[in-house]
Order: structure tokens, then sequence, then C-alpha cells
């Protein structure tokens, strides 16, 4: 059997379709936003991958702390045969995972998913040849779309780290979470990353860092954007905001507007203008508390088992077990 098996359920033709509908719908009403995802194209993926080293985030490290001390506890608890890591960014998570519950005995397959065919191919390689007898099937694809299509054998953990989980709006996590309760069977596990909340003195340089690196990050989705659809975005108009909600608790990335604008995207078919000073919503970075993770995914059928968190208290790593 060929090892690795990378399974595609993204073409380029459904890529740009989905980032057409993305642009009309939120660049078409009176409260513009874009969509988080289309921050990684390759130069974007870069500049996360500069943020998460930067002295003023902290997630990235705190979430490593946390899984490295809990690896083997998270191999006992859940003897997982399949681990399925949904947006399997960095491998360095990946590792402490899978050499615990190889030391554990009981790990045979390795589902990583992705959107980037590229990145998941290179890293399926990579693994294959360091965990020899190990069993991988990549899955590139939405995990907001394609989660029906998980294969692997029982008992599986499902991995979402790096508190990706706060990009989504409320409404779209709780769908998110129904949609991982439904492929699992009960007795099978979630482990979720979620950032937690602080004080805004911390959280806000977090997403505003002192070199520019992640005004860089949100500035380039514009570049996407032009280079996908044609469009005629002036990058250099536009700056670089981070506020915290203390109402929703999120941490909210925009783009303002310096001067106004007529903007021409042909490949979406739409001009849209921004006045002096509007704001485009870019990112909002949610921000937990135990009370709503548990409560969250007690209403998409999951019961908190475990909730670690670093010796700070900035972010935790919960397991769950579908119901
Ligand atoms: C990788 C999605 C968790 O929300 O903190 C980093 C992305 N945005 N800086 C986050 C991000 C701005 C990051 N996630």
């Amino acid at each position: 059997m060929t090892n690795p098996v990378v399974e595609n359920h993204l073409t380029a033709d459904h890529l740009a379709r989905a980032l057409r509908n993305d642009v009309r719908a939120g660049l078409a009403g009176p409260l513009k936003s874009l969509p988080p995802k289309w921050f990684y194209d390759a130069v974007g993926s870069d500049l996360f991958e500069k943020i998460t080293e930067l002295p003023e985030y902290y997630p990235t490290r705190a979430e490593r702390e946390v899984l490295r001390a809990r690896a083997a506890e998270i191999a006992a608890v859940t003897s997982a045969r399949t681990l399925v890591e949904l947006g399997s960014g960095s491998s360095d998570k990946t590792r402490t995972l899978l050499d615990a519950l190889r030391d554990n005995g009981s790990l045979h397959q390795f589902v990583p998913m992705d959107v980037s065919e590229s990145a998941l191919r290179a890293a399926a390689e990579t693994i294959v040849g360091e965990y020899p007898g190990l069993a991988v099937h990549a899955v590139v694809g939405d995990f907001t779309e394609h989660l029906a299509l998980l294969p692997g054998d029982s008992p599986r953990l499902v991995a979402f780290l790096g508190g990706t989980i706060g990009n989504l709006l409320p409404a779209e996590r709780a769908k998110f979470f129904g949609s991982i309760r439904e492929v699992l069977e009960p007795g099978e596990w979630l482990l979720l990353g979620t950032d937690l909340v602080k004080d805004p003195g911390v959280l806000v340089p977090a997403y505003d860092d002192a070199q520019g690196v992640t005004a860089e990050f949100n500035l380039n989705v514009l570049r996407v954007v032009n280079r996908e659809l044609d469009a005629d975005f002036d990058a250099d108009a536009f700056e670089h905001v981070a506020l915290w909600d203390d109402v929703n608790e999120w941490i909210e990335m925009r783009l303002r507007a310096v001067r106004s604008m007529h903007v021409r995207l042909p490949g979406a078919g739409i001009e849209v203008d921004f006045a002096a000073g509007e704001e485009l919503r870019t990112e909002i970075s949610a921000k937990f508390r135990r009370e709503r993770v548990t409560a969250e995914l007690a209403d998409a059928g999951f019961g908190l088992s475990h909730w670690w968190t670093d010796s700070a208290d900035r972010f935790a790593v919960s397991l769950s077990r579908a119901e």
C-alpha cells in the first residue's frame, strides 16, 4: 500500500469559487469583513510562522508547554489508534502527540487535514520517514466542510490546536463542534486548544506587535484578493488595527482605509467604495473561559474530561469525550 495517501477534496476551482463567494458576501454590505482563512497563502503562512516566534505572541509557546507536559497523559487516557489533526500546521505539536501515542503502544494511523496540499504533502512525507509502520492518510480539505470524510480506526483522537477555534463566530463554532461530534463514535476524543481571556494589555500587543509582523500578515489578505480576483486594493492605503472587544471577549483585527477609495474586483464581479476611516474586519480571535468551553462542547455532545493550562494560565488544552 502507498504511504502516505494524500486525498484531495479541494480543487483550484473550488478554492476560487469559495474566495469569490466570501469576497462578495463580505464586501457587499455596510459592515465589511473578510474571513481569516484567506490570510494563509505561502507568504501569509510564512508571516504566521514569524508571528509564533514574536515576544508578544504567547499562545504558541503556552500551548506547546501544555502539550509537552500532558502528552503522555493524553495518550494514556485516550489510547487512540488514530490521531486526526485538523489544520495541521506545526509539525512540532504533531510530533509531541505522535511520540506519546507511539510510546503508549496504541498508535496506528495519522490523519492530518489541511487546506494547503503542498504543506500537507511535505509534512506527510516527513512523518512517514520518522515513524516507521505508521499509516499516514492526509486529507486536503476545509475542516468546516469536509469533516464527514475523515478516515481512521477507532478510537480516534481529533486534535484542533493553536486556538484556531477562536477564529470562528459563536454560531460557526456550534456548527463545527456539531459536525466533529457527528463523525465520531461515542467514546472517541477531541483535543482542543483555546486561548484564555486575560488582561487586554497582554492580548492587544499579541495582535499588534512592535515589529509590525502582524500588520503585514493582516495586509497580506489584500494582496491575496488582488492576485486571485484581479482586484486593485492599494494595501499602502490601509492600516492595521487590533482591538479587544470586552463584550464578546474577542480580539478583532481590522484594516482601516486612510482615505476614501474605489476598489475594483473584476474576478468577483463587484466594485466597492471605502470612506476615509472605514474599517474592514479581517479576523476575530475569541478568548475563552473554562465555563464557555465546557458549555459549548456539552451542547455539541462532548463531555469535558480534562482541562490543562500553562503555568501562567494563558492558554488551555482540553480533552473531551464524545458522549
Ligand atoms: C492561528 C488562528 C490561532 O487567532 O491567534 C495570529 C492567527 N492572527 N495573529 C490567532 C493570528 C493574528 C491565530 N490563529
